[in-house]
């Protein structure tokens, strides 16, 4: 006796899965974190990611001319003499984000130019915030400098901004600072539930962006909480942000799906730099199938909800699905 019921009868050919396929990865899903340091002909190699490199801005036209993704995320790296305690550099209309943001837009005004607003890349301690002497997070000057952050970002024709700092109140105090600018077009994409997580080790190498005492779990969202998380991302919709975020995301599906149904914004998942890495180390010692391993953990993030991933695999995957 067999059961009448037999799930495999779907999925017997490729062209009856393909009926009944629920999720699918495309490359309009996809946007490419680029790490952008001031000077020129300056490409320096992540080794804590392979195949990551940061780039000076007039290295930017060859690689964003023929993306197939529609988006890019911006991190600006500075020099290490360009960080102060009040994090002013982040807020110079001339500075190193805004450039990057003019150089792709004419190369590629077609690309969405998303950027990342937070303050660790840009203070001499490397917090994402600006801290009162007895290193609490002072938060008035914090969410100014946010804004005024975000509002160079916007003025320089940035699509959308994307607080990563997990300061409360950062949704409300960017969209004000653009509205009163006339920036109304200009949207925030709200890093709003951002973990204290391991997995951004190889980041802070990158961005050099590493806390030089304490760490980031006075703001951060302890990994241990869905409930809370779901409470602050509601907070940055009600803010007025226009995308939600995830992040890390393998680790975090189930606050992803979650999320996915308590709101109706669209939300992006991180596939952050831990996550890569673990793929990329895998993969070298023969122990995975990258390609297949990848696409797998892309599909996953979409399948529990994300409308976007931002992975350092964007190009690479965008082109493997696009043939
Ligand atoms: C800035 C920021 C971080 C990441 C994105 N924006 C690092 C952090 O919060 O420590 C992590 C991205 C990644 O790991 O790929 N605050």
């Amino acid at each position: 006796m067999f059961p009448t019921s037999l799930p495999r009868r779907n999925r017997r050919s490729e062209a009856l899965r393909r009926l009944s396929r629920e999720t699918s990865l495309s490359a309009d899903d996809l946007i490419l974190p680029l790490f952008v340091v001031p000077g020129r002909d300056r490409e320096e190699r992540i080794e804590a990611m392979p195949g990551v490199s940061r780039w000076s801005v007039d290295l930017l036209p060859p690689l964003v001319e023929d993306l197939c993704v529609p988006a890019v995320l911006l991190f600006g790296v500075p020099d290490a003499d360009e960080r102060t305690s009040c994090a002013s550099a982040a807020l110079d209309p001339e500075g190193l984000v805004p450039q990057a943001i003019r150089t792709v837009k004419e190369v590629r005004p077609d690309l969405a130019v998303i950027t990342d607003v937070c303050l660790c890349g840009w203070t001499d301690d490397g917090h994402c915030a600006i801290l009162t002497e007895d290193a609490e997070v002072d938060l008035a000057p914090t969410l100014d400098a946010l804004a005024g952050s975000a509002l160079a970002h916007a003025q320089a024709g940035a699509d959308m901004v994307a607080p990563s700092a997990m300061m409360d109140g950062q949704v409300a105090a960017i969209r004000s600072r653009l509205d009163e600018a006339g920036l109304i077009d200009t949207g925030v994409l709200s890093y709003a539930a951002k973990f204290a997580s391991g997995f951004y080790g190889p980041f802070r190498e990158a961005a050099h962006s590493a806390p030089q005492f304490g760490d980031r779990s006075g703001y951060q969202l302890p990994p241990s909480s869905r409930r809370e998380a779901i409470r602050d991302a509601l907070l940055d919709e009600a803010e007025g942000a226009d995308w939600l975020m995830v992040k890390p995301a393998l680790p975090y599906l189930d606050v992803l799906a979650e999320l996915r149904a308590e709101t109706r914004l669209p939300i992006a998942a991180y596939h952050v730099s831990g996550e890569y890495a673990m793929l990329e180390a895998a993969a070298r010692v023969g122990a995975i199938d990258r390609r297949r391993c990848v696409l797998e953990a892309m599909l996953s993030i979409k399948r529990a909800g994300a409308d976007a991933i931002i992975t350092y695999y964007a190009e690479e995957a965008a082109r493997w699905i696009s043939r």
